[in-house]
C-alpha cells in the first residue's frame, strides 16, 4: 500500500451560495469528490430518479467521456457509448466505480474514421455528447489524417444526431482551439477568438480541434440547427483516473512518480474532469446553452504551481528546481510526449472564465482539490508511491 495515503490532504474551501435549485444541483455536481454523489440531487430526472431519455456519449472509453456517462447514470438517463473496436467494450464498465447500475448502459460499435454505425449508435437519442478525438501522446506520424479524422468524424456524429432529431448536441472541442489566434495572443483568449491553423504553436492535435470544430458550426449553420449545437472547450484535463490516463494526466503522473527529474517551464488551464463532465450535461439541458460556444478553463497554472501543491504529500518525490529551457528542448528528443508541448516553453495563456460560470453557473473547484486527487487516484490505482 502507498505511503500514507490517508494522510493526503483535502482541501474544502466554502463556496458561494447558489441562486436557485436548478443551479445548485450544477453546483453539487460541479464540487463533489465523485459523479455518483449526486444521485439525489438531479432535478432534470423524472421523480424516481430516472428518465426515458436517453444520450449517446462518443468514445466511452475515454477519460472525460467516462466522468460524463458515471454522471448521465447517475442522473437516470440511459446512456448509449461508443467503442471503436469490439475488443474495448469491456473497458467502458471497468472504468465506473464498483457497483455502478450499468442496466441503463448500452455499448455499440462504431469509428470516427468511417460511416459504419453512426445512425444505429444515434437513433432514438435526446441528446448527443460527441466527446470522441484522437488525442495522440505522441506526435502522430501523419498530422494530416488526425485532422481528417477528428473533422470528419465530428461531421458523421452531427449527422447521424440529425437524421435522429437529438435536441441538443455538445461536441466537446478545446481551448486549444481559441488560444493561437493569428497576430499578438489576445489577453484574455475569449470564446470569441480562433486559433489559426497556421500558427507555429498549433500543432497537429491542436489543429484537429480547431477545424473539427469549424467543420460543427459550418454544418449547424448549413442545416438550420445551430440553436442544437453547444461547444465546450476545456483546458488541460485533470482530476481521478479510472483507467487509461488521458495524455493530459501526465503532468501529474510524472511528478508523482518521481519521474520528471526537473521542473520544465511549462503551464496550461487545468481543469477538472468531473467539473467539465458536469459542465457539458448543463449545456446539454440549458436552453441558454443553445448556439453557443464556452470555455471551460481552469486558470493558467505552471507545472511548478501543480508541484507546489504535491510538495510534502507523504511519498511524493517532487523535484524543486527548474529545468533550464535548452535541457528540457534536449530531452525531448527522446521523449516524443514532451516534444509535443516543448515548443510552449515559457509560454503563457489566460483565458476568459466568466461565460460559463454566468450562464450555467459553472463552478469549477481549486487547482489543489483536483491535482490532489489526482495524484491519490494514481496511488490507489497503481500504488505508484512507495513508502
Ligand atoms: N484531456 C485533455 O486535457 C483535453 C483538453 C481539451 C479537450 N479535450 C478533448 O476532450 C475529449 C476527451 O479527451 P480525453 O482526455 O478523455 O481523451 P482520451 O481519454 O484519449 O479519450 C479519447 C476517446 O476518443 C476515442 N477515439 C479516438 N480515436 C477514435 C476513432 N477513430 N474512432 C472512435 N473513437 C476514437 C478513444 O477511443 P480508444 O479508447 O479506442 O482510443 C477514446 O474513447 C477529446 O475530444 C479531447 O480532444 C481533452
Amino acid at each position: 500500500m502507498a505511503a500514507g495515503l490517508g494522510a493526503w490532504r483535502r482541501s474544502r474551501k466554502p463556496r458561494r451560495a447558489p441562486p436557485s435549485r436548478e443551479r445548485a444541483t450544477i453546483r453539487r455536481e460541479a464540487t463533489a469528490s465523485g459523479a455518483r454523489d449526486e444521485a439525489a440531487t438531479c432535478s432534470h430526472t423524472q421523480p424516481g430518479g430516472v428518465t426515458d431519455e436517453t444520450v449517446l456519449v462518443t468514445g466511452g472509453t475515454g477519460y472525460l467521456a467516462s466522468w460524463c456517462i458515471d454522471l448521465l447514470l447517475t442522473r437516470g438517463y440511459h446512456v448509449r457509448t461508443t467503442v471503436r473496436d469490439r475488443s474495448r467494450r469491456p473497458v467502458v464498465a471497468a472504468q465506473l466505480p464498483p457497483g455502478h447500475p450499468t442496466a441503463r448502459l448500452t455499448v455499440v460499435e462504431a469509428d470516427l474514421g468511417s460511416d459504419a454505425g453512426w445512425a444505429e449508435a444515434a437513433a432514438g437519442c435526446d441528446f448527443v455528447l460527441h466527446v470522441a478525438s484522437p488525442f495522440p501522446a505522441v506526435p502522430p506520424r501523419d498530422p494530416a489524417a488526425l485532422v481528417g479524422l477528428a473533422r470528419d468524424g465530428t461531421l458523421r456524429v452531427l449527422a447521424a444526431a440529425r437524421t435522429a432529431g437529438a435536441r441538443r448536441i455538445v461536441v466537446t472541442s478545446s481551448s486549444s482551439a481559441a488560444a493561437y489566434p493569428a497576430g499578438p495572443r489576445p489577453d484574455p483568449i475569449t470564446e470569441d477568438h480562433w486559433t489559426d491553423p497556421g500558427h507555429p504553436l498549433a500543432r497537429a492535435y491542436v489543429r484537429s480541434k480547431t477545424l473539427a470544430e469549424r467543420a460543427a458550426w459550418a454544418y449547424a449553420r448549413e442545416h438550420g440547427m445551430t440553436d442544437r449545437l453547444t461547444v465546450i472547450a476545456p483546458g488541460t484535463l485533470l482530476g481521478p483516473v479510472r483507467g487509461r490516463p488521458s495524455y493530459s494526466l501526465s503532468v501529474v503522473e510524472r511528478l508523482v512518480t518521481g519521474r520528471m527529474p526537473g521542473l520544465p517551464r511549462l503551464g496550461f488551464p487545468f481543469t477538472d474532469v468531473r467539473d467539465v463532465a458536469a459542465l457539458h450535461v448543463a449545456a446539454m439541458l440549458s436552453p441558454d446553452a443553445a448556439g453557443e460556444r464556452f470555455l471551460a478553463t481552469g486558470p493558467f497554472h505552471w507545472i511548478e504551481d501543480v508541484a507546489a501543491i504535491l510538495r510534502g504529500q507523504p511519498g511524493a518525490r517532487v523535484p524543486s528546481r527548474r529545468l533550464p529551457g535548452p535541457l528540457v528542448r534536449a530531452a525531448a528528443l527522446f521523449d516524443p510526449a514532451l516534444r509535443q508541448v516543448v515548443p510552449e516553453l515559457g509560454e503563457e495563456f489566460r483565458f476568459a472564465t466568466g461565460k460559463a460560470r454566468d450562464v450555467l453557473d459553472w463552478n469549477p473547484r481549486p487547482l489543489a482539490d483536483t491535482v490532489l486527487d489526482c495524484a491519490r487516484s494514481f496511488v490507489m490505482a497503481r500504488s505508484l508511491v512507495k513508502a
